[in-house]
């Protein structure tokens, strides 16, 4: 047994369901976010190593604008970027119940050098303006444990699709040759830079208006790299989302499998071709569509990776669902009669059978219904059933008038077959 299973509850097919669409979310609102987060840092790193040894004033002011983009304010880095791992991890945790998933553990390991990753480069952000060398080399160290820690992030999650692995990944090491997992983190770097280079047109131009109508170096300098990156890597995605898909275990494949990752080339197609029109001369606000569009590609990339888990633990699910029925059949009696206050309450089963069975019944001898030492044998190891007759008598034998209604709550009913059961038990058995 996993650790990780000593905080999930074995849970029903409907909340499985209810947890990944939970899932969903959250790799929607953390993705795109930690993809542009990484790409700004690590262009806003490079920026400003250029602006520092050739006295490049344009490069260090877009230095300083790229940092600011993204990590311009520190709830939003825990709200967007460390709040939705703990949720995901969780969230993991609950559908590989019971999966002995070895990779769940490298999974919950990134967290460590993403975490120190995302503060380093707050560091680097709030010391921009020093002078001094030290915080540059955080800032790259902080982008080196981003790219690194989500390395592990995304290569134990599509080690997920392989559960035939499992048992043999022993080290990080073995998490790293999976040829799909390395397509999937090309595929995770390649979106996020070209989320970035979209997300400068959209953020620069469109959203903050910030250099909306500067004819400036700056602006047109800014312009063209945005478009340019969001081009080049808009492009490349495709290349690496296709090298993952053939790499990627039999189990997981299925048509809708397929099907939409074509929907996510031609959304990228659509985004390229916005892109070069803009880099030959549309208007900038275009930049909206092109960033709305990649959000949606990203979505469908989302539900993609979601579609290859779902076939490739097709078994695992069934055994889940399997598992959880027995739970509850095993569960539900017993809960109903705790909530009833209970078969143990003698004293009050006492009572009921005094004030109402008592005018009809003995235990030793018959009266106007059956003496219950000669009736409830049957009903010994079944105090359902004894509860289900006395709240909906039927008739049994033709020697007696049917027995009434009676009128009594459940929690009446439970405690007076308890108390029968345990009287005939220890009194009348023979
Ligand atoms: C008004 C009379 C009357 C009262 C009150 C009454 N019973 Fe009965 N009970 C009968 C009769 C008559 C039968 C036989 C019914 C038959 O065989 O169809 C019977 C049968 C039973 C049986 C045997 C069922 C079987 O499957 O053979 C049980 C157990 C029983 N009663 C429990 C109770 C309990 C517990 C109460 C009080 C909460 C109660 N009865 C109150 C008249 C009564």
């Amino acid at each position: 047994m996993q650790f990780s299973d000593q905080f999930t509850l074995l849970a029903t097919p409907a909340h499985l369901s209810l947890v990944k669409m939970l899932l969903i979310v959250m790799f929607l609102l953390h993705l795109p976010y930690i993809g542009m987060f990484i790409g700004s840092s690590f262009f806003s790193v490079w920026f400003n190593f250029s602006g520092k040894r050739n006295n490049n004033q344009l490069h260090a002011t877009f230095a300083r604008d790229l940092i600011d983009m993204v990590a311009f304010n520190k709830s939003i880095g825990v709200i967007l970027g460390v709040l939705p791992l703990l949720v995901i991890a969780l969230i993991y945790s609950q559908i590989l119940h019971q999966g002995n998933a070895t990779t769940l553990p490298y999974l919950i390991n990134s967290f460590l050098p993403i975490i120190v990753g995302l503060i380093f480069v707050y560091i680097y952000k709030y010391t921009i303006r020093m002078e001094k060398d030290i915080f540059w080399l955080v800032g790259a160290f902080g982008v080196l444990l981003l790219l690194a820690g989500y390395f592990v992030f995304i290569a134990s999650i599509s080690r997920f699709h392989d559960p035939e692995k499992w048992t043999f990944i022993k080290n990080p090491f073995q998490l790293l040759i999976g040829t799909h997992a390395m397509g999937s983190y090309l595929a995770f770097l390649t979106s996020s830079f070209a989320m970035t280079g979209i997300g400068v047109i959209f953020f620069f131009f469109v959203w903050g208006k910030k250099l909306k109508n500067a004819n400036s170096d700056y602006a047109a300098y800014v312009k063209k790299f945005g478009l340019i990156i969001g081009l080049i890597f808009t492009l490349l995605t495709p290349l690496f989302i296709v090298f993952g898909l053939i790499n990627l275990p039999d189990i997981a494949y299925s048509n809708s499998l397929i099907i939409s990752s074509i929907l996510v080339m031609i959304l990228l197609a659509v985004v390229t071709n916005l892109l070069a029109k803009m880099l030959q001369g549309s208007p900038t606000r275009l930049g909206t569509h092109a960033f709305a569009l990649f959000i949606v590609a990203f979505l469908v990339m989302i539900l993609n990776s979601g579609i290859a888990r779902e076939n490739s633990l097709l078994e695992h699910n069934k055994f889940l669902a399997l598992e959880s029925q027995a739970m509850l059949t095993k569960i539900i009696p017993e809960r109903a009669i705790e909530a009833g206050g209970g078969i143990t309450d003698y004293a009050k089963g006492e009572s009921v059978f005094k004030r109402v069975c008592s005018s009809c019944h003995r235990f030793d001898q018959k009266v106007v219904g059956p003496a219950y030492a000669t009736v409830l044998t049957k009903y010994e190891n079944n105090i359902q059933n004894l509860i289900e007759f006395v709240s909906h008598p039927q008739k049994v034998n033709p020697d007696y008038p049917a027995m009434p209604s009676l009128g009594l709550k459940i929690t009446e009913i439970e405690a007076v077959a308890g108390y029968l059961l345990k009287t005939y038990q220890e009194e009348y058995k023979k």
